[in-house]
Order: structure tokens, then C-alpha cells, then sequence
């Protein structure tokens, strides 16, 4: 496995594979690893001959106000997981790397960013497209993975690659959960013992409204429940709680189109957030 910190050795290795032809697979994440990045790794695997895990704490993602300084990081176990999972190579830039001096363009995918995360984490979307078009235009892999976990950014990394026409197929993976349903992320670690009891409810709650939707019922009347049952559970604030059209995020009042049921509240000083497909 290479670990490589610089763009320019990073074009070199991947150069080197393209030449003997073979395909890449890009895997991005930001470190603090769990089972559910693991996955990626295995899907990009399955449709490249290498594959290059990216590491990389994105600052431009995060609002001041936010958890960049205290964001999981663990480089040493990281890279150890990424090695057991055989991912072929590791790229774990510095900020000034991806960021040098002087760095002054940013990406906005318009529309399809502003909805659910984009109205309460308006920073959020800008920062990712960016930071995910600087790494699909460094490595030009064949394919990318991202998690179905983080719905939204899929879709929004989707609309971008399309709309720049970068060459690259983009792949969904199914999220990775604990064995009580809560979606494994990395801010889970922010959870005390009482809250991680507390926190599998919220895919308990979109689950039953997924599949009394499947059943006819719209959602208007399930979002009081959805969150009277999340505050009963010992949630606090609940964000939203909404069904959208698969694709563009447009709101839907039933499944007659594939659809989605995506959920963001508060536990504690955490704000977790799930997706279930309907
Ligand atoms: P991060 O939160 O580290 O997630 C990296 C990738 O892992 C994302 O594609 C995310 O959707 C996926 N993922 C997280 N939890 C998962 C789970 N339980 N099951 C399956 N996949 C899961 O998302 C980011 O980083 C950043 O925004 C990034 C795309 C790397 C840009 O900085």
C-alpha cells in the first residue's frame, strides 16, 4: 500500500497504472474510519483492478461554529484499517496541499444543494462539491463510491459530475449500520453512553414512515409523529423529517416515484442524520 501526501506522486503512481492498464477506483473520506468507509473500499474494488482512499479533513466543509478543530482523527489506525482492507493507496494531503495560498475558486451546485442539509448547514455543499472536484480531477479515476448514508451529498456530487462533465462514474453505496440500526459515522464517537441508547430511534422513526408510505399513507401526517417519537426517544431539536423524489430532492407527498424519507436532529450536542430509501 503507498501513502502518499502530494498530488504530483499521487499522478505519478496513477500514471503508472493507467499505463499497464489498469483501472482506478476513488475512495474519499475524512479519516476517523469505520466499518461503513470499509465498504466503499470492497464496492470500488469490485469495479476497479486499484483502488486510492483519500484522507483528507476538509476544512472548507465545516462553519466556524463547527467541529473542524475536534473532528475524529486518527491517522495512525486509519491507515492501518486502510491497509487491511486492501485499498492500494492512501491520500492524505495537508491542508496547504489542497489549499495552497492564493486558492480562490469554489463550486456551488445550485438548486439541489440549498434544500434539507444546504437550508441548515448553508456552508456545507460548496465545500464538499469543491473538495470532491479537486480530488476527481487529481486522480481521474474511473469510478468514485460515496455512501448512500450521506444521501444528499450523493445526489449533489452526481448533479456536479454531470454538469462539469467530469469523466467518472459515480457509485452509491448502501449504508453501514450497528446492529441496532444506527448508521455508523464517525461523529458517532460524539455520543455519550445514555445517547447511543438514545440514538438508533431516528432510523426506527424514518423506517416506519417509509413503510407507511409504501402503505398509502402521506407524509404530512406522520411528520408530528416522527417527531413527538424522536423527542420521546430523548432527541431535542429535529431539523427535518421529509420524503423527497430519489433524485432531484423534490418534495413528494407519496411513492408513486421512487422516493426517499431523509431525517437530521439533534442528541445532545450531536446532530445525526439518515436516509432510508422507500
Ligand atoms: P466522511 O464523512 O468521512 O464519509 C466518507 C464516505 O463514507 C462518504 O461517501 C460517506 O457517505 C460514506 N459513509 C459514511 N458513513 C457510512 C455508512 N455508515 N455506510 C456507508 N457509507 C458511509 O462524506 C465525507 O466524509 C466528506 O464530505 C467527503 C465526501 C470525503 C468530502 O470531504
Amino acid at each position: 500500500m503507498q501513502i502518499v501526501r502530494t498530488i504530483k506522486e499521487m499522478r505519478a503512481h496513477l500514471n503508472a497504472w493507467r499505463k499497464q492498464g489498469q483501472s482506478i477506483g476513488l475512495v474519499p473520506t475524512m479519516g476517523g474510519l469505520h466499518d461503513g468507509h470499509l465498504s466503499l473500499i470492497d464496492a470500488a474494488k469490485e469495479r476497479a483492478d486499484k483502488t486510492v482512499t483519500t484522507v483528507f479533513v476538509n476544512p472548507s466543509q465545516f462553519a466556524p461554529h463547527e467541529d473542524f478543530v475536534t473532528y475524529p482523527r486518527n491517522e495512525t489506525g486509519d491507515f492501518t484499517k486502510l491497509e487491511n482492507a486492501g485499498t492500494n493507496m492512501i491520500f492524505a494531503p495537508s491542508v496547504a496541499e489542497i489549499y495552497p495560498d492564493g486558492h480562490s475558486t469554489k463550486i456551488e451546485v445550485l438548486g439541489i444543494s440549498q434544500v434539507l442539509e444546504g437550508e441548515f448547514r448553508p456552508h456545507f455543499f460548496g465545500g464538499v462539491a469543491t473538495v470532491v472536484a479537486k480530488l476527481l480531477l487529481q486522480a481521474l479515476p474511473d469510478v468514485a463510491v460515496f455512501g448512500d448514508k450521506d444521501y444528499q451529498q450523493l445526489c449533489v456530487i452526481k448533479t456536479m459530475v454531470r454538469d462539469l462533465d467530469i469523466p467518472v462514474e459515480i457509485i452509491g453505496a448502501p449504508t453501514v449500520r450497528e446492529a441496532d440500526g444506527l448508521a455508523m459515522s464517525s461523529r458517532n464517537k460524539y455520543l455519550n453512553a445514555q445517547e447511543r441508547k438514545i440514538a438508533p430511534a431516528l432510523y426506527r422513526v424514518i423506517t416506519e414512515i417509509a413503510s407507511n408510505v409504501r402503505d398509502g399513507q402521506n407524509l404530512s401526517d406522520q411528520r408530528a409523529w416522527a417527531e413527538a417519537e424522536l423527542t420521546r426517544a430523548g432527541f431535542g431539536v429535529v431539523d427535518y423529517v421529509a420524503l423527497r423524489d430519489a433524485e432531484s430532492l423534490e418534495p413528494v407527498s407519496d411513492a408513486s416515484r421512487p422516493a426517499r424519507v431523509l431525517a437530521a436532529a439533534w442528541l445532545g450536542g450531536t446532530r445525526l442524520i439518515d436516509n432510508i430509501s422507500v
